[in-house]
C-alpha cells in the first residue's frame, strides 16, 4: 500500500512510521515543509503521489492554549481536517485521523464506547470533536481513532518532551512534583498503538475506534508508578483539579472502551503499567 503520513516526526508519527516501512511504501511529511493548514498544496502533493492512504497526526495540542487561542485550534483540529477530508474525497483516498478522549465529560464514571455520546467541556475538545464531524460527513473510507494520554520516544508537539518526560526530569532536578489525583485517563504507549494501528489498516475495517492501553490511574497514580519503577523518591504531591488550577477545564474520567477494536478481533492492548516500563526501558531511564 502507498502511505503518506503527515506529522511523521511528531510522538505518534515517528513510531508509526517505523511500523508502517516494514509492510508499506510510505511518504514521511513534516511540517513546516507539509502543512495541514495549506490544503491546496497537500492537493498537489496528493494528487502527484496517489496515496491508497493519507494518516493525518498533526493537531492542536495545547489544551490550555487552545482557550487562549481558539482560532489555532480549529485551524488545526476542525478546519484542517475538513480540508484533507475533501481532498480524500476527491482523490478516492482513505483518510487516518486522529480524536481524543476530551471529546467526553468524564459524568460517566465507566468507559466510555464508541455508541457513547460526546460533551466535550473545553475549546480543544470541542476543536477535536469539530474534527471528527468532519471526517464522518465528508468520507465514506476512514479510519478515526480516538486515544488518551499519549507517551512516546520523540516526545510530544513544540514541546520535545512528555508527561513521562517531565516528571523524571523533575525528580532528577529534586523539584516538588504537583499532579491531579482526580482525573482518570489512560496512559498510551505510541509505540503499541502504532502496532495496534498497522493492525487495523491490514484488517481493512473501516469506522470509529477507540484505541488506548488497558486500565485507568489518575495522572497523580501514573507519576507514582514511574517513579516506583525507576525506584526514585521525589517529593510527590497529590492536587485536586481545582486547586491545580490548568485554565481547561478536563473531565474528570476519560477512560475509553476499545469496544470496535475487539469487536473486529485486534489484538488487545497491554496493561498501562506494563507499557510503561517498556518505554522507559527504551528511552534509557531504566537500565
Ligand atoms: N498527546 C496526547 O496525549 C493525545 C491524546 C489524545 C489524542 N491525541 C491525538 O493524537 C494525534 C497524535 O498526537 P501526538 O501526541 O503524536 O502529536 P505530536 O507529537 O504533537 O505530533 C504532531 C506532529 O504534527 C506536526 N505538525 C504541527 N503542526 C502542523 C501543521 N500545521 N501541518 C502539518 N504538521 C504539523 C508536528 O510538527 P512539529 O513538532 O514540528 O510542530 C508533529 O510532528 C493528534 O491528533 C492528537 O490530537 C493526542
Amino acid at each position: 500500500m502507498q502511505i503518506a503520513l503527515i506529522g511523521a516526526d511528531g510522538q505518534l508519527g515517528s513510531d508509526l512510521l517505523e511500523r508502517l516501512v516494514e509492510r508499506h511504501e510510505v511518504r514521511a511529511w513534516t511540517y513546516p515543509d507539509v502543512d495541514i493548514t495549506r490544503p491546496q498544496e497537500l492537493d498537489s502533493r496528493c494528487r502527484e503521489l496517489q496515496p491508497d492512504l493519507l494518516i493525518n497526526t498533526a493537531a492542536y495540542n495545547l489544551v490550555d492554549g487552545a482557550e487562549e487561542d481558539p482560532a489555532a485550534a480549529f485551524s488545526l483540529n476542525a478546519f484542517a481536517v475538513r480540508d484533507l477530508a475533501f481532498i480524500c474525497r476527491d482523490t478516492d483516498t482513505i483518510l487516518m485521523h486522529f480524536s481524543s478522549d476530551y471529546v467526553f465529560d468524564g459524568t460517566q464514571r465507566a468507559p466510555y464506547s464508541e455508541e457513547d455520546s460526546p460533551s466535550p467541556l473545553s475549546v480543544y475538545g470541542v476543536s477535536k470533536l469539530a474534527g471528527e464531524y468532519f471526517v464522518r460527513s465528508i468520507l465514506s473510507r476512514y479510519f478515526l481513532i480516538r486515544t488518551c494520554g499519549l507517551y512516546g520516544t520523540a516526545g510530544c508537539w513544540g514541546k520535545g518532551y512528555n508527561f513521562v518526560d517531565t516528571m523524571v526530569r523533575r525528580a532528577r532536578e529534586k523539584q516538588p512534583v504537583q499532579v491531579v489525583n482526580d482525573q482518570y485517563v489512560t496512559p498510551t504507549s505510541t509505540l503499541e498503538l502504532a502496532h495496534r494501528l498497522s493492525d487495523l489498516i491490514e484488517v481493512g475495517r473501516f469506522g470509529l475506534f477507540h484505541m488506548t492501553n488497558a486500565g485507568q490511574c489518575s495522572w497523580y497514580e501514573f507519576a507514582a508508578e514511574i517513579f516506583r519503577i525507576l525506584s526514585m523518591e521525589p517529593d510527590l504531591r497529590g492536587v485536586d483539579s481545582a486547586a491545580y488550577g490548568a485554565r481547561a477545564k478536563r473531565p474528570v474520567f476519560s477512560v475509553l472502551e476499545n469496544r470496535h477494536a475487539d469487536r473486529i478481533g485486534l489484538p488487545g492492548f497491554s496493561p498501562w503499567a506494563i507499557a510503561l516500563k517498556d518505554y522507559l526501558i527504551r528511552k534509557g531511564y531504566l537500565k
